[in-house]
């Protein structure tokens, strides 16, 4: 039986349109900046499946962790043009996306934080702020910190949507994991299993991109 995560990933006709006519001259532009400058973005498959959760979801508000130069907070804008808070601790990111907001035409609706994102989530933490739609694209050895404050942030059924949980495959590698990325890949593991021991997400993990886990929080209290 199918089940809720397994209907939300198909993809809809209609968003993958509304996907190709938003990515203009000027997303194109983003695009090839950030190749260019080795600013990792979005790859193709995940920004089709994000924009087709959000099409298909339009929640009331969404949060990012990881603006970088804005490619995605855009993509998510336009699938559902709600509102988003972005969070991004690298200055001169954070000054591109928000020139790229502002060319979109979009910056009314985005809400751009600058700092550290563990620090920024806890204070959004303790204004009781909730969100019906979650992007985790920062820091990968930082998902499993971040997960508990994330979960207190998601809105009753909202949906934790994390990029890279694979890390270029190197999560299922068994042996001796390179030493520079044993902290991140030994963290994710620890992620990848938080979210799928914790009885309050139906969760569906994606090969796709470098791995893409969804997590929907059903409260049980
Ligand atoms: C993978 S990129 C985000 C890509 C973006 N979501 C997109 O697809 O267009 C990750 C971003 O997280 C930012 N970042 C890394 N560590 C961070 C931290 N501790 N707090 C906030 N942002 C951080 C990086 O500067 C980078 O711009």
């Amino acid at each position: 039986m199918e089940n809720y995560l397994d209907n939300l990933i198909e993809l809809d006709e209609n968003a993958i349109k509304k996907y190709n006519s938003t990515l203009d001259q000027e997303m194109k532009e983003i695009l090839a900046y950030a190749r260019e400058n080795h600013i990792p973005v979005l790859l193709e498959d995940t920004a089709k499946l994000l924009f087709n959760l959000a099409y298909k979801l339009q929640p009331k508000n969404m949060l990012e962790i990881g603006t970088a130069i804005g490619y995605s907070g855009t993509l998510l804008l336009s699938a559902s043009k709600t509102s988003l808070t972005t969070i991004e601790n690298f200055e001169s990111n954070y000054d591109l996306a928000k020139k790229h907001f502002d060319s979109a035409g979009i910056s009314e609706n985005v809400n751009m934080l600058f700092g550290d994102a563990f620090d920024v989530l806890n204070d959004l933490a303790s204004q009781n702020k909730k969100y019906d739609f979650i992007f985790l694209d920062g820091p990968k050895g930082q998902y499993i910190k971040y997960l508990p404050i994330l979960k207190n942030l998601l809105s009753d059924g909202g949906l934790l949507v994390s990029d890279n949980v694979h890390f270029k495959g190197m999560v299922f590698m068994e042996g001796t994991i390179p030493h520079k990325k044993r902290t991140i890949v030994v963290n994710l593991r620890k992620f990848l299993d938080a979210v799928k021991e914790d009885p309050e997400f139906e969760w569906k993990e994606l090969k796709l991109g470098d791995g893409v886990m969804l997590s929907k929080i059903n409260r049980k209290d």
